[in-house]
């Protein structure tokens, strides 16, 4: 019943009129983009927004603009019936699905770069992916125009990006991140875990026990160059064939850090990237020194 009635709109005019109303009755409005295929992962950013908002808004929107030519967008898994569903049960109050031309009108041709931060880590590999995440996260914001907006801490990147873009760009938004949800082997969920062969899926929950335990050992004081290489070895005797990289950085600039006395408040985040067969897995951890450097 509830399902039947969930509203979803696919026009930024109709998003507009829902998004009016809601303002002139003092409503403070959560969102949380998403490119669909929702896991238990996208849910709990909803869940986030909804602990703070009167009315949450999440859009399903696979951005061409992210992915390469060579990339996967044409076989990138959807799913908006069960997506809405899903939406629908934990109390999320709309979806916004728009179609390419709504968020790209014909002759586009405005995109927002956020540079450096896009060109590090995971945007060596995939130069085009944070300006066409950058791009599409303002052109959403410009529609739905949301007190807050929600985004993972497991696309750790992504998400740096996004608040240096908020203040650059003056966006009236908060930007909260939601920590990562996981499997009980520790494997972060992700929209793309679905690709990952049965006995690939079984071996690739070593990333985060991988991380994990070198965030013990450099939080107790050990130093990052030797930890980071351990973790390094061990995953590849695990099965990962590539490492692409295993690096502790300072949070918001994601700037390397060689030793913990180089960070002002004491917290730096370690960030690994590795490939198992075809398979490229992200993951991230915080880290903490003050119990050992105060
Ligand atoms: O994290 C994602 O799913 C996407 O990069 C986002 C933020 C929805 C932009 O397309």
């Amino acid at each position: 019943m509830k399902v039947m009635s969930f509203p979803r709109v696919r026009t930024r005019k109709e998003l507009r009129q829902i998004i009016t109303d809601w303002r002139q009755a003092g409503l403070r409005i959560g969102f949380v983009p998403t490119m669909g295929a929702l896991h238990e992962g996208h849910l709990s950013l909803v869940k986030t927004a909804l602990k703070t908002c009167d009315r949450v808004v999440a859009s399903i929107f696979v951005n061409p603009a992210q992915f390469s030519p060579e990339e996967d967008f044409n076989v990138y898994p959807r799913s908006e019936e069960e997506d809405c569903r899903k939406l629908a049960e934990i109390g999320c109050h709309l979806a916004y699905c728009p179609d390419v031309l709504e968020m790209y009108p014909t002759g586009s041709t405005t995109s927002v770069r956020v540079d450096g931060l896009s060109d590090l880590l995971d945007g060596k590999p995939r130069p085009h992916f944070f300006y066409g995440v950058a791009t599409i996260v303002a052109r959403l914001f410009i529609h739905v125009q949301p007190d807050l907006a929600v985004f993972g801490e497991k696309d750790y990147q992504q998400l740096q990006i996004i608040r240096r873009m908020v203040t650059d760009l003056g966006f009236d938004i908060e930007i909260i991140g939601g920590e990562t949800q996981r499997a009980p082997d520790g494997l972060a969920f992700s929209s793309r875990n679905s690709y990952l062969k049965p006995a690939e899926r079984r071996n690739v929950g070593g990333l985060f026990a991988a991380l994990h335990r070198a965030r013990c050992r450099i939080e107790a004081g050990a130093s990052i160059a030797h930890t980071v290489e351990e973790a390094h070895a061990h995953l590849l005797s695990c099965g990962f064939s590539k490492i692409d990289y295993i690096i502790v950085v300072q949070p918001e600039t994601l700037t390397p850090l060689k030793t913990p006395v180089s960070v002002k408040d004491k917290t730096a985040r370690l960030l690994g990237a590795a490939w198992y067969g075809k398979t490229r897995l992200i993951d991230n951890v915080a880290i903490h020194w003050d119990q050992v450097y105060d």
